[in-house]
This record gives C-alpha cells, sequence and structure tokens, in this order.
C-alpha cells in the first residue's frame, strides 16, 4: 500500500509543531499499520499522532527512547495530567477517552501509591497455581473445540479466543457466567470505541456484582486474595483493580492467542514446532497492544531531541519499537527483549500466566485438529481498527471434522469459587444455561 503523507520533518525540526499528524486510526492504519509506522519512524524516535478525531499525541517509536520513557518516573500515569483532555480540546465523548481518562487503579498510579495496588495485583496473581491454570485452560479448549469441532470449519476468533480467556477467568476470579459475558461485552466495546462510555459503565457495574458476591463469600480465587491482600483495598479500589486485571488482561489475551494462530496459519506448518516460538515471533512482530503505555511529562523538558510539554499526551508503539529494532539489529526466535509487555514499573504483571494460557491454548487445539488451516487467504483477513490493539476481525479455519470430544478423564476438581458461579449463573440466566453452566455441565458429563 502507498501512504501518501505530507514532507516529513528531520528530527528536532519545528515542523514537528506544524500540524502534520499521522493518523492511527481508520481503516487504512487497520489493514497496514507497519506503513503507518514506518513513515512516523522517519519523524525521528517520537512522531506526532492523532489517536482519533482532535486526539493529539506523541509517539514513541524508538524502542530505546522506549525504554527511557517507561523507567523515567518524570514521566507520569496519572491521566489527571493529561492537558487536552481537561482544556476541553479533546471531545469528552471521544472512542479513545474510556480506556485513557483516570480510573484510580495501578495502571494510572504513580510511586509510593502505584506501589501499594500493584503490590496487591503480582502478590495475588503469584497465587495462580502454573499446573492448574495449565489444566483449566486444557478443558476449557477441549470444550470449546468440542462445539464446534463437528462442523469442520470455524470462526476461531468468535468460536475459540473470545471465549477461551473468559472461561478461564471465570475459574480464576470466581466470576459467575452472567457476570463474566458482560464483562467482555464492555471490554470489546471498550477497545472497539463502540459505544465505549457504555461498555466502561457495563464492564465497572458487573465488576461491582462480583466484590460484593466475594465480600459475602470468600472462595480460593484472585477476587478473594486480592480481598484480603494486606493492602486493604476499598470496595472501590476492588472493582477499578479487577476491572483493570479483567480488562487488561482478557483483550490482549483473546488477540494474543488470535495472532499466535495466526501466525502458525500463514507460515510452512514446519516453521514453528514449539508454540512458544510462535507466540514469540507473535510479540516481536505482531504484539496485541500495538500503541500504549500512555504517560504524561511531569514538567517541560527535552525528550529524545524534542520539547514535550507538562501534561503533554505521549504513546509508546511497542509495535514500531519492536519493528525497527529487529531491523536494526536482527531478531531471532530465543530473543525475548520484545517490547510487547512494556518495561519499567508498569509493565504487565501477568506475563508467566498469560504465556501459559496462550502456549496451552494454542497447543491443545493444534493437537486435537491436526490438518487445521485457513478457509480464506491470507490476504483477505481483515483486523479492528482502533489506535491500541492488534486484533483480527475474523480468523476462518477449515479442519476435517472430530468426532464429538469426551469430557477430559480426569476433571478439574470443582472448587468453593466454581460451585457457588454455578449456582449464580443459574440463578440468573436469563432464558437458559449459561456459557459457563453449559462448560460445568459437559465437564461433569
Ligand atoms: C492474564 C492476562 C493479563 C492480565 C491479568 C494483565 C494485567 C495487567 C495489568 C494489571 C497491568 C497494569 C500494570 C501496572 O500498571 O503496574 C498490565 C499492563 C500491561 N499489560 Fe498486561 N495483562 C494480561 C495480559 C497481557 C497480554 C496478553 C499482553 C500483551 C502481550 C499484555 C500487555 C501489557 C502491557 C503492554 C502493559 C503496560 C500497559 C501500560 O503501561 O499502559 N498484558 N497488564
Amino acid at each position: 500500500m502507498d501512504i501518501h503523507f505530507a514532507p516529513v520533518p528531520p528530527p528536532g525540526c519545528p515542523a514537528h509543531d506544524s500540524g502534520v499528524r499521522v493518523p492511527l486510526h481508520g481503516p487504512d492504519f487497520a489493514a497496514n499499520p507497519h506503513a503507518y509506522y514506518d513513515y512516523a519512524r522517519t519523524y525521528g524516535p517520537t512522531a506526532p499522532v492523532e489517536l482519533a478525531p482532535g486526539v493529539d499525541a506523541t509517539l514513541v517509536t524508538d524502542y530505546t527512547a522506549a525504554l527511557n520513557l517507561l523507567r523515567d518516573p518524570a514521566f507520569r500515569k496519572d491521566a489527571r495530567r493529561w492537558r487536552d483532555l481537561h482544556s476541553g480540546k479533546v471531545p469528552a465523548d471521544s472512542p479513545v477517552v474510556p480506556l485513557l481518562a483516570y480510573r484510580p487503579n495501578c495502571m494510572f498510579a504513580d510511586g509510593a501509591e502505584h506501589r501499594r495496588l500493584r503490590q496487591a495485583v503480582t502478590d495475588s496473581m503469584a497465587r495462580i497455581d502454573s499446573r492448574r491454570l495449565a489444566q483449566i485452560t486444557e478443558h476449557v479448549s477441549t470444550y470449546l473445540i468440542a462445539q464446534f469441532g463437528t462442523r469442520g470449519s470455524a470462526d476461531l476468533m468468535a468460536d475459540y479466543t473470545k471465549q477461551l480467556p473468559l472461561l478461564v477467568f471465570n475459574e480464576l476470579f470466581g466470576c459467575p457466567a452472567q457476570v463474566g459475558d458482560r464483562v467482555l461485552f464492555g471490554i470489546a466495546g471498550m477497545f472497539d470505541g463502540v459505544n465505549a462510555a457504555e461498555s466502561a459503565q457495563l464492564l465497572h457495574g458487573a465488576v461491582g456484582e462480583l466484590v460484593a458476591l466475594k465480600r459475602e463469600q470468600p472462595g480460593d480465587d484472585v477476587t478473594s486474595w486480592l480481598m484480603e491482600h494486606e493492602a486493604d483495598l476499598t470496595d472501590e479500589e476492588m472493582v477499578h483493580q479487577l476491572s483493570l486485571l479483567l480488562g487488561a488482561g482478557a483483550e490482549p489475551l483473546r488477540n494474543l492467542i488470535g495472532n499466535t494462530l495466526h501466525r502458525i496459519l500463514t507460515h510452512d506448518r514446519g516453521a514453528y514446532q514449539d508454540v512458544r516460538n510462535a507466540m514469540n515471533d507473535t510479540l516481536w512482530r505482531n504484539p496485541p497492544l500495538a500503541n500504549f503505555a500512555a504517560h504524561y511529562p511531569e514538567s517541560d523538558r527535552i525528550f529524545a531531541g524534542q520539547q514535550v510539554r507538562a501534561g503533554q499526551l505521549m504513546l509508546v508503539s511497542f509495535a514500531a519499537a519492536n519493528a525497527g529494532m529487529a531491523q536494526s539489529e536482527g531478531h531471532h526466535a530465543a530473543n525475548r527483549a520484545s517490547l510487547a509487555w512494556s518495561a519499567g514499573p508498569h509493565a504487565c504483571p501477568s506475563q508467566g500466566p498469560a504465556t501459559g494460557i496462550t502456549v496451552t491454548a494454542v497447543d491443545n487445539l493444534l493437537g486435537q485438529l491436526p490438518d487445521i488451516n485457513l478457509a480464506v487467504p491470507a490476504h483477505l483477513l481483515t483486523w479492528r481498527p482502533g489506535p491500541f490493539h492488534r486484533a483480527l476481525n475474523t480468523l476462518p479455519v477449515a479442519f476435517s471434522a472430530i468426532q464429538a470430544v469426551g469430557r477430559p478423564t480426569a476433571p478439574v476438581p470443582p472448587h468453593h469459587a466454581t460451585a457457588q458461579a454455578q449456582r449464580s449463573a443459574e440463578e440468573h440466566r436469563p432464558g437458559g444455561p449459561g456459557r459457563w453452566s453449559q462448560f460445568l455441565a459437559w465437564l461433569r458429563g
């Protein structure tokens, strides 16, 4: 694709302020983001971009500059510093505002407050047993494959990657089905920028119900572990931490699984004997969070040769920084230094569980459907628009239909949270069993 922009000012040139901005939205960007990143890199380590109509930002596209920003406490995460939002320049109803606007959770906290909130998250996530997580993921995966496997075809985004993280999270967070459905709906809406404000509200309300449920009946789950942590989180803090964990977890996880499957299905099958290598290449070349890590300089300063102003929105392009690094240094599968998980104090605290879920989900699918292939030519696949994520719309596949898959031989013992989640789902179902109750019924035969 040819992209025609105005002539590019050299790095350091005042024309950086000339109003020529690289658009990170719209169908052309979604179709070929690397053409836009290549162009943005011609500005130097940072480029002026537009995230949505009326929403300007500075995008860090250089790997070293990105690390410098992510590790420098003079760049703050607290979005109440966002000058353009508070001056009214950014439309309050812009589709990107719900993801960027301040909320009292660890992603928007700095310094001691960040350490307190983050410690509660990392300590609670650390209590997840990796073998149990693999077992849950495998059972969920097998269940989902059983739902579409007899058809011989599927859309892996709708039938597999969208469902899997939430069914796994339902178990991990002790989250009832009817809450979980609204959580994913809310998160997808926020990331798509479709009815973003309502989506954020939907998510908030569903998580509030979960917190109330766990205050009454704690279980052996991440929600209850967060609650009993010495950080002593209030109900409001609980709701915001959980919304963050579920939101920051489900959507990129879904897309990491989708993008890893896309990578495998668009390469020779022999190229990826080890799913971890496919996932790592995906993290380098097609990271599910392409541009994020919003930061705000605490004062006017020079950054990477450019003047930046206090409260100016700055984003890191993990996708562009990785691509630039891979081009200049070359990259090999064993290199784990991609920026896809970010870096510094706000780097993703869930790399371990997210990696475990992804590898198990992809491994199990390929093991059960060994002749799976794309059902359409790769160039016809389309990607969801939006400046932050890198996510397929659909991933249509074909394979030899399988017989109805039996239950796993060693079912996950239903612990307290699961039994409670099932009860709750059954009590609240509108017109039939929800996805979570269906899964439990299948598991138990
Ligand atoms: C189990 C699934 C996941 C959970 C629960 C989770 C949770 C979180 C949380 C709580 C943060 C904020 C940390 C802080 O501010 O101190 C975070 C940040 C981040 N996560 Fe994850 N995450 C998950 C999966 C993923 C995946 C699959 C990716 C992509 C490869 C990813 C990429 C990131 C990035 C880039 C950040 C930094 C964002 C920023 O600074 O704005 N995460 N994650």
